[in-house]
């Protein structure tokens, strides 16, 4: 939030800016006056008639247009002389809401009868909602514009080259959100622009060429080109007509070279952004030529070696982004003495490898007064940074994974500081964690990974976002926790010592998306007498705070996406009102002792993943999941004691990845059907890259670990352990991106499909203790990735196939308990040379632990998808403008990737 103060002030700055300029020309353009009025001319009245039939105008913004006189309409202005239009100002107001999308704006089509207007010069239609639309050829006929604003107007398709005859442009802002594609040849004729802004138009095709065309315009102050997919950044530039240019937004291209020399020349430069390219090299001395700079952004790049000392020259600097690349070395005192208006701050590394030092004495006393200060993956500690005693304005504080362990001090307790963020996460911070700390409106706390302890802290109404899962917390979660922090929207308290039972008021946070409990040493029930007393009339509420009306527990939270209270002791059976946060996508209540029959989901149709596993669940599997749920990835049941069979409805999980019923008591067969789960024939459908790193982000932390890249690499059908009969579905051996398939223990007869040797992409298949006869297929031979195979216990017979795969196979006990098998390497089959050779013990178990580790992972990692998937939404719908989404994406971004590199890191040692 810090950013946002970051954006408002570089806002702000543009807007004085404009303004300044802007005065200028309106007194120049003049607006209706109603002394002066000379009226409005007829067929210019017509035009705006047509124009506002073309519009569709869902919030009547247009229902002061009739009567005689258009220049009174609102949105319209005249010259005062000839009474001719000069200016339509319709823009929409920002539609971000805290809860969503509430002004819509336009939509329609702009009728060309616009060009009617021809004396226009100022033209706004920002902020409507012409979704898909094309973007109106005829604009470039308009040729007296001067101000031209079609920002966030969701039109589609290219930006036709006549935009190059609106000569005496000044204003040009064309920010995208829908898809927009241009070249820029035509920019070369607007040569009185100062403004241009391109911002998310996809520039692709320009290669290098859109650096000498913005070259062209010698009287250009601010140009705005972030994500625009420019490929290429230019190194050298022959000579400098853009030498007025004072804003520069190159942010999230595609650039992957070093910074160019040229940039150093542009010494007017207030505001550099090359946030999110992939800059390499290091940052040169140079950089200290740019003393006008206020705002640098150069996060999440690649830059790497120390950082330049000359930073220190720039004097006029207030925030100052270099988070998220590859710094070595230490930063001093040094390289801050001169940076006296510095406000914002943030500096790190990705990945997590702490190769950057703040080395700075303990006495030390900055010259500076910071908001902002966002410190990761870089060696403060270990003692608790003392500098920050003379900090007293701070609003954002982030020192993550800074290596600071010991006690948070009691000075910084006393600098009584109005916090909106506070991360201490993945240090070695120890102690009770205090009350007493001051929050703003909405804030975030994180603590994760770190070794506090005590019971569990609770602060104001004011936080949103409260993470503290990984500590030594401990006793129960406080029965006032709902009604102390009512406006939370995430919580994590996973992975502490945690016991009790789940208060009451937790149900009765509204706003929740995200509640992760898991790992701790909960038990009793979750609260849900309500559901089964329907006529219940009174009931004695005392000492409670509660307001409105409370019937289910989970009734209070509609918004909830993600439930984890998986690895407690809670048990008890589920309230049905869990059926109806139809928002669900996650809901892990894997590993308690839960019973009786799971409550109907039918229309939780937005699961992706549900785990009940090992638990004591009971009844008949088709009751509780529903008819669609075409997002489903996971299921699963595992080790719980589900009767009946496997229900059809099954096959329609289209999306399904990860099917896990094993150790239950199912019966009857193994549905046909079963081959149309599309989701494991065919790679990883891929819909969710078009949101690319957006996926990632969600607010206050990224719980978000590439869902994709990881699910990928499982894709499993286990069914074991159940009471199974009829013969292995044929439909089965067309699921030819399987990873696993286990169906050992249970009744199944008949043959091992001879098709079998589809399933092209298996890599462990157990059959193993069934009633299985006929041959070994020959088709197994090509599978090729086969690397655990278990045939044991059935009455299969006639000879081992050899070749491929089957020469590593070369335990005996994978075939034995089959009488009528013969081959190597049974003792008895192998008459050649190589004899039977030996094999490690202990194999197998060690093999079932790590894949149900693997299962364990992916679905942890799933639950930070499903987080990070909201998280999209949720940044669209939460933040104010999208610069600030952006912003804030950047530096959470990382965060995720840096999380979920953490984990893979330690997940190949917990294996061995
Ligand atoms: C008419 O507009 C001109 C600028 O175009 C301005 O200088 C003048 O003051 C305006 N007159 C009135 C009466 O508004
Ligand atoms: C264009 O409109 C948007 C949204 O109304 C505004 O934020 C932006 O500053 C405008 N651009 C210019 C150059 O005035
Ligand atoms: C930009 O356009 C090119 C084709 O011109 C396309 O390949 C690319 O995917 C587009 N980029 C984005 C981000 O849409
Ligand atoms: C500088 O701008 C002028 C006019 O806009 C143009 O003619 C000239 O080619 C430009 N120079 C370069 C190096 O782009
Ligand atoms: C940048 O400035 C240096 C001297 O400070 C000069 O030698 C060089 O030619 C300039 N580059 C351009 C592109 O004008
Ligand atoms: C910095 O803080 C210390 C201790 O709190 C205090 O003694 C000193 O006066 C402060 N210095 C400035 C410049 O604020
Ligand atoms: C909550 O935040 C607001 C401003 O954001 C502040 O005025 C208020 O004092 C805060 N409340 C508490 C209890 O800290
Ligand atoms: C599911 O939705 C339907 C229609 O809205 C509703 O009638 C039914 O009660 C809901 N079922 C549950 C379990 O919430």
């Amino acid at each position: 939030m810090g950013h946002s103060s970051a954006s408002a002030s570089i806002q702000l700055l543009s807007l004085i800016i404009l303004l300044g300029i802007l005065s200028l020309e309106t007194i120049k353009l003049g607006f209706c006056s109603d002394d002066h009025n000379v009226g409005c001319i007829d067929i210019e009245r017509k035009a705006l008639l047509k124009l506002k039939q073309g519009l569709t105008d869902p919030s009547g913004r247009l229902s002061s247009w009739v009567g005689e006189d258009c220049c009174k309409w609102s949105g319209v202005g005249c010259n005062n002389i000839t009474g001719r239009v000069n200016m339509l100002d319709l823009h929409n107001r920002d539609w971000f809401d805290y809860y969503g999308a509430t002004e819509h704006g336009f939509d329609g089509e702009i009728n060309p009868s616009l060009l009617v207007l021809k004396d226009l010069e100022y033209l706004d239609l920002s902020l409507n909602m012409f979704v898909g639309v094309q973007f109106p050829s005829f604009i470039g006929s308009l040729e007296k514009l001067k101000y031209l604003n079609l920002s966030r107007t969701y039109f589609v398709g290219v930006i036709p080259p006549n935009l190059g005859n609106l000569s005496r442009l000044l204003y040009l802002d064309l920010k995208s959100f829908g898809s927009l594609e241009t070249d820029l040849q035509w920019l070369a004729t607007l040569s009185s622009l100062k403004y241009l802004n391109l911002g998310y138009v996809n520039l692709t095709k320009t290669t290098s060429y859109w650096l000498p065309a913005v070259n062209m315009l010698h009287s250009l102050v601010e140009l705005y080109l972030p994500s625009c997919s420019l490929p290429m950044l230019p190194l050298t530039l022959p000579s400098f007509n853009f030498t007025s240019l004072s804003v520069l937004d190159l942010s999230d291209n595609k650039f992957t070279s070093t910074i160019p020399p040229w940039l150093f020349n542009l010494t007017k430069l207030e505001n550099l952004d090359f946030a999110f390219n992939n800059l390499i090299g290091k940052l040169p001395d140079s950089l200290g030529y740019l003393k006008s700079l206020r705002h640098l952004d150069l996060s999440g790049n690649s830059l790497e070696g120390a950082i330049p000392e000359s930073l220190r020259e720039l004097s006029s600097l207030v925030s100052l982004h270099i988070s998220d690349n590859k710094w070595e070395g230490a930063i001093t005192e040094a390289h801050f003495v001169k940076l006296r208006s510095l406000k914002e701050v943030s500096i790190g590394n990705y990945p997590s490898t702490i190769s950057l030092v703040f080395n700075v004495s303990s006495d030390w006393i900055p010259p500076f007064k910071l908001r902002y200060l966002k410190i990761r993956s870089c060696q403060l500690g270990p003692k608790f940074p003392t500098w920050l005693r003379n900090q007293t304005e701070l609003t954002t504080v982030v020192l993550r994974n800074a290596g600071i362990s010991g006690t948070i001090p009691d000075w910084f307790l006393q600098l009584d500081l109005q916090l909106e963020e506070l991360n201490f996460a993945d240090n070695q911070l120890s102690g009770r964690v205090p009350n007493s700390l001051r929050f703003s409106h909405a804030s975030t706390v994180d603590l994760t990974s770190n070794r506090f302890e005590g019971p569990l802290p609770l602060w104001s109404s004011n936080i949103t976002w409260l993470y503290l899962r990984d500590n030594l917390f401990s006793g129960p979660i406080p029965h006032n926790i709902g009604q102390v922090m009512p406006n939370l929207k995430s919580l994590d308290i996973s992975k502490n010592s945690l016991s009790g039972s789940i208060p009451l008021s937790l149900g009765n946070l509204s706003h929740l998306h995200y509640i992760w409990i898991s790992n701790n040493l909960l038990s009793g029930e979750i609260p849900h007498f309500f559901d089964y007393i329907p006529s219940l009339r009174i009931i004695d509420m005392s000492n409670n705070s509660l307001s409105g009306e409370i019937r289910h527990f989970w009734n209070n939270s509609p918004f909830l996406l993600s439930i984890d209270l998986s690895n407690n002791n809670l048990s008890g059976t589920i309230p049905r009102s869990l059926g109806s946060l139809t928002l669900l996508q996650f809901l892990g209540l894997s590993s308690n002792n839960f019973s009786g029959e799971v409550p109907s989901l039918k229309n939780c149709t937005n699961l992706y993943v549900l785990d009940l596993g090992d638990n004591k669940f009971s009844g008949p599997i088709l009751a509780s999941i529903g008819e669609s749920m075409p997002n489903l990835r996971i299921l699963s049941l595992r080790s719980n004691s589900f009767t009946g069979s496997i229900p059809l409805k099954l096959c329609g999980f289209l999306a399904l990845r990860i099917l896990d019923f094993s150790h239950n008591n199912l019966s009857g067969n193994i549905p046909h059907c079963i081959g149309n789960l599309s989701g494991m024939k065919s790679e990883l459908e891929n819909h969710f890259n078009s949101l690319g790193r957006f996926e990632l982000v969600s607010k206050g932390r990224v719980l978000v670990y590439d869902y994709y890249s990881i699910l990928h690499l499982v894709t499993s059908v286990d069914l074991s352990d159940n009471k199974l009969s009829g013969e292995i579905s044929i439909g089965l051996t067309s699921l030819v991106k399987l990873g696993t398939l286990n169906l050992s223990m249970n009744h199944l007869t008949g043959i091992i499909p001879a098709n079998i040797g589809n399933l092209e992409s298996i890599e462990t298949l157990d059959l193993s203790m069934n009633k299985l006869s006929g041959s070994i297929p020959q088709s197994m031979v090509s599978l090729t990735f086969l690397n655990h195979l278990n045939l044991s216990y059935n009455n299969l017979s006639g000879k081992i196939p050899t070749g491929n795969q089957f020469q590593t196979f070369v335990d005996p006990s994978i075939y034995e308990g089959n009488p009528g098998l013969s081959g190597c390497p049974l003792p008895t089959g192998c008459q050649n040379n190589e004899g039977a050779p030996q094999v490690p013990s202990g194999d197998e178990g060690e093999d079932d632990d790590s894949k149900l580790e693997k299962l364990q992972f992916v679905i942890s990692m799933v639950i930070g998808f499903c987080a990070g998937f909201w998280g999209v939404f949720g940044t669209l719908a939460v933040k104010r403008s999208w610069r600030y989404a952006y912003f804030h994406f950047l530096d959470k971004v990382t965060n995720a990737v840096l999380y979920f590199v953490s984990t893979i890191g330690t997940y190949p040692q917990k294996r061995s």
